[in-house]
């Protein structure tokens, strides 16, 4: 979910970073962010990996070459409202890597990125979110938080299988899907029934863009 715009905003240049040294605290950071997402049971990780790799390989953490990889956090309706304060309590807990700091809040961030701009973003598309979701006060929530394809493996319908993921356990469970989309990934999602929400086409402040979007449970559907 990249956006040029924005991360030059994240991550201004500074004298006493290179962008080399951002890039590393930024890449340690989201290796701290996705390992303490996977000790939580309600995150799910998929990868998507090579068919031509023996089934061993695919296991193999260190080795294998992942070619896509999403994100869904699994929200059940009564644990929405404390969403937020078992994040902080999870990312208190443990040595951070070198490249990670907490910030004045005690919220983790790459050392070197203007904290104060990210937690702008995410009060900003927190807040979208709940208004969205008040809609849907007696469902349980899956949230698409990333999907990435790797640039040479575009196009061949590997998000797709991983977005189909969520919808196949939305759709057995009644849950809805929520999600902030970039330009472009809109046109997958919204090919597999979700909508963009009402003033969902959000400005990030930094010159981000998102389009917030619900998939709504289908059995609402009406057909
Ligand atoms: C958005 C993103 C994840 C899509 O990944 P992808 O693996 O190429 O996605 P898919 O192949 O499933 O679908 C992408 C498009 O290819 C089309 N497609 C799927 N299979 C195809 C095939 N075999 N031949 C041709 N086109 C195909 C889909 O219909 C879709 O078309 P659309 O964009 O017009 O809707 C990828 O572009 C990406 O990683 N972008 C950067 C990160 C990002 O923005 N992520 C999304 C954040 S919400």
């Amino acid at each position: 979910m990249r956006d040029d715009l924005l991360d030059q905003h994240l991550f201004p240049v500074r004298p006493d970073f290179t962008a080399e040294q951002q890039a590393i605290n930024r890449r340690e950071w989201l290796e701290d962010l996705w390992h303490r997402q996977l000790s939580n049971p309600d995150t799910y990780m998929l990868k998507a990996v090579p068919t031509s790799l023996a089934p061993r390989a695919q296991n193999d953490a260190e080795n294998c070459e992942i070619i896509a990889f999403a994100c869904w956090v699994y929200d059940p309706r009564e644990a929405n409202e404390t969403a937020g304060e078992n994040h902080r309590a999870a990312s208190s807990d443990s040595k951070r890597a070198p490249g990670v700091v907490e910030d004045a809040l005690g919220v983790a961030v790459p050392k070197g990125m203007s904290s104060t701009l990210f937690r702008s973003c995410t009060t900003q598309l927190e807040a979208i979110k709940s208004a969205a979701l008040q809609r849907f006060q007696n469902c349980d929530v899956y949230h698409l938080t990333m999907l990435a394809t790797h640039p040479c493996h575009l196009r061949q319908g590997i998000a797709s299988r991983l977005f189909q993921w969520g919808i196949d356990r939305a759709d057995a469970e009644g849950a809805v899907i929520y999600l902030e989309a970039t330009d472009v990934g809109l046109g997958l999602y919204q090919g597999w029934g979700s909508e963009i929400i009402e003033s969902g086409r959000v400005e990030l402040e930094g010159g981000g863009k998102r389009v917030c979007m619900v998939r709504r449970p289908r059995e609402s559907w009406e057909i």
